[in-house]
């Protein structure tokens, strides 16, 4: 079932869970995501960034298989299609495209041009029935060739962009997309307990959901986050899966080069790493 995000970051808020945003690169990806919530009864966000839309042919190919899939499969738990970390045009083509929810990063830009573009795209989401995620402090690491150090969002600020009226608020804590490198200090808790003192009942957002360590994830959770990102660990055990079988020479016995036999186990692997991760955040049996 096709919704925003906004009712069900307020049910996560309130219950101290968290929904997985895990993002879709392709066909198998997203049925390996809305099979895996179906079964553990869970709402989900299948995020897109704009590198994959392209990839996947334009928003409108993605926006179009992901509906008609959800209708084939039968998905009857809350289901939000999402964009990640969106730029203002790029938010503009998937409000057309008939995505569900939107995520406009203004981090790059200064605060006031952040309030304003915010401002705008909150009107025109909400108008629209859409729910819409913001940013405040960049998220370290790499994401379609944007690279950030990663920088701690500053509460006031984190404060002024929650009062705009945003569903869900992503704001940096030390956090950093891609594997974690191994001097990492860890998430600031200092800086999220401010923050969640600033914002109340807004749910927010971590980014970078790859390689933190459970207990800081559950940490996390229970100062205020209500959704976690979650996009290289998937990538990863997809590659792992797919080199396995083909170093076992399974492509080579039968017809084991079909795709639907070449990409099964990496999918699997992505079945297996989604129900990890909703079992960890909580959100398993709440739809
Ligand atoms: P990871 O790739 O580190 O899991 O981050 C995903 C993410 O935050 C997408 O917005």
């Amino acid at each position: 079932m096709l919704v925003n995000a906004a009712e069900m970051l307020k049910e996560a808020k309130k219950g101290h869970y968290a929904v997985g945003h895990f993002n879709i690169n392709n066909l198998e990806w997203t049925k390996s995501i809305l099979l895996t919530a179906e079964e553990l009864k869970s709402p989900v966000i299948l995020g897109v960034s704009e590198g994959a839309g392209k990839y996947m042919a334009g928003f409108d190919t993605v926006a179009a298989m992901v509906k008609a899939m959800d209708k084939s499969l039968g998905i009857t738990v809350p289901v939000a299609l999402h964009l990640d970390h969106g730029t203002y045009e790029g938010c503009y083509k998937c409000i057309k495209a008939g995505f569900t929810s939107i995520m406009y990063d203004g981090s790059h830009d200064d605060i006031e041009t952040n309030v304003n573009h915010t401002k705008e795209l909150v009107a025109i989401a909400h108008h629209l029935g859409l729910s819409i995620e913001a940013e405040v402090g960049g998220i370290g690491g790499e994401e379609d060739g944007v690279v950030s150090m990663g920088e701690c969002a500053d509460p006031e600020e984190c404060e002024r962009i929650a009062n705009l009226g945003v569903d869900m608020l992503a704001a940096g804590i030390g956090n950093i997309h891609g594997v974690y490198p191994e001097n990492w200090p860890g998430l600031r808790f200092d800086v999220l307990d401010a923050i969640q003192q600033k914002t109340g009942d807004m749910p927010l957002v971590l980014h970078g959901g790859t390689g933190i360590p459970d207990d800081m994830v559950k940490k996390a959770i229970t100062l205020g986050v209500s959704k976690v990102n979650v996009n290289t660990e998937c990538q990863l055990v997809f590659a792992e899966a797919t080199r396995k079988y083909i170093e076992a020479g399974k492509d080579k016995e039968g017809k084991g080069f079909d795709p639907r036999k070449l990409l099964a186990p990496g999918a699997e692997a992505i079945k297996g790493k989604v129900k990890e991760k909703m079992e960890l955040f909580g959100s398993v049996g709440k739809a």
